[in-house]
């Protein structure tokens, strides 16, 4: 006898309670896991509370993805616009002797202003450093603190809570990277390394300062002892420490200072990804963030003032390593993470901080609430 579906389902029916135990366990189950699973959304705020603290700061080596953001692409390739081959590269003229001027100086920073110290009036006094040791591939490489977009405008720096020049920006660098005086303003040293940023720029590469996400980054303190470990295996070879040899030092009274972007952990570890050793990068951005943090972590040259960084402190990046901070966390964890409850705890303060401008707002007789809230 064939039975017809309805009535396999009706006869189906007709098992006792027991027979269907399982059935129902399955689908409790399945509700369950349901249940506990995040809701889609939930996470990404992370992520926005990063974008705003970051992308507010425009000196930051990372761009992070906005919430809820497809994966990345992969990051806009200079696929019409070939590596620069320089000097060869560089227009003829009095207007190109001017760039090549900035690109010696850009090239082997020490050497160049030394030999140049009499037409600014002073006498190099930076580090072993070159422009070109962080900047690498002439500053046009992605991943490794590209300058493309630079340009001699006035742009509003959070770090310095001012509209400041191109001029300045390349100062701020040369004081903290390369602990030197700033070059005097209208120096022909000043002009030309300007000059060779802008010409950078204008050869129409498509990247600028592309980075990891924040949830790339593993969400706990970075780990020393892996970090010491990697760094005397893959690092130490060229990088002996303090000591200049084959590669510039990473601590010591040599290398960048304290108040440099790139002794802050989520600026140097993706750089240390993607670019270290050179030609043949072979740390995963995980093994990167723990060297970083053992690099960061060892001596080098203090600068003074870095307290008055960031007057709006709400746009001060997490990871910056020095107070004062818009939260409780304490110094350490702003070096060494974890970033996640930063991140976290300045997002729901800036969600109260509406709240509060919101209830201020309507109590002051203003009863829009679409308009308070685009006040933000
Ligand atoms: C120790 C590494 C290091 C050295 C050396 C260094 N920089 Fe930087 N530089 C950084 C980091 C990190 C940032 C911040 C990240 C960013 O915005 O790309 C930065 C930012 C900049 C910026 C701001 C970006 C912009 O678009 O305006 C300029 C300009 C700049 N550097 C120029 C220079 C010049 C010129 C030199 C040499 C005199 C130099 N840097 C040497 C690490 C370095
Ligand atoms: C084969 C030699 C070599 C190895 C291995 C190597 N580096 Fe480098 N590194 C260099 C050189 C050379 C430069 C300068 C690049 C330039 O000027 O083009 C550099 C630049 C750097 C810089 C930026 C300049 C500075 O001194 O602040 C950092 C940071 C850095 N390396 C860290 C590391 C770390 C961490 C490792 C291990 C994961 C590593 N490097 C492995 C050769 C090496």
């Amino acid at each position: 006898m064939r039975l017809s579906r309805t009535e396999g389902r009706k006869r189906g029916g007709g098992r006792t309670g027991w027979q269907r135990l399982p059935v129902t366990l399955l689908i409790c189950l399945c509700l369950i896991l349901a249940a506990c699973a995040p809701p889609p959304d939930r996470s990404p705020s992370l992520d926005t509370a990063l974008v705003e603290g970051l992308s507010a700061a425009e000196e930051v080596a990372m761009k992070i993805q906005p919430a809820g953001a497809k994966p990345a692409e992969a990051p806009a390739r200079p696929e019409t616009v070939a590596p620069l081959r320089l000097p060869d590269d560089f227009p003829h003229g009095r207007k190109g002797e001017v760039i090549r001027a900035g690109w010696e100086i850009f090239d082997d920073t020490p050497a160049a202003l030394s030999a140049g110290a009499e037409h600014a009036g002073t006498t190099y006094d930076g580090n072993a450093l070159s422009c070109r040791n962080c900047h690498l591939d002439h500053g046009a490489r992605p991943g490794a603190l590209p300058l493309t977009d630079f340009n001699t405008d006035r742009r509003y720096s959070p770090r310095k809570g001012l509209v400041i020049t191109g001029e300045e920006r390349i100062n701020a660098c040369l004081q903290r990277s390369l602990n030197a005086s700033p070059l005097p303003a209208g120096s022909a040293e000043l002009a030309s390394l300007a000059a060779y940023l802008k010409w950078v720029a204008d050869q129409g590469f498509a990247f600028t300062q592309e980075g990891p996400g924040v949830r790339d980054f593993p969400d706990r303190r970075a780990d020393f002892v892996t970090g010491e470990t990697l760094f005397y295996n893959i690092c130490a070879f060229c990088h002996g420490g303090e000591v200049t040899g084959e590669a510039p030092p990473l601590w010591g009274p040599g290398s960048y200072g304290f108040g440099s972007d790139m002794n802050r952990l989520l600026v140097l570890a993706p750089f240390l990804a993607a670019n270290m050793p050179p030609g043949e990068p072979e740390l995963s951005l995980e093994e990167a963030y723990d060297v970083a943090a053992f690099v960061n972590s060892r001596k080098r040259p203090h600068a003074r003032g870095l307290d008055s960084d960031y007057p709006a402190l709400t746009k001060k990046p997490v990871d910056v390593p020095y107070p004062p901070y818009p939260d409780f966390f304490t110094q350490e964890q702003h070096q060494f993470g974890p970033f996640g409850p930063i991140i976290e705890y300045r997002e729901r303060q800036r969600q109260a901080d509406r709240w509060v401008y919101w209830v201020d707002h309507y109590r002051s007789g203003e009863r829009d609430v679409r308009s308070a809230f685009e006040m933000e």
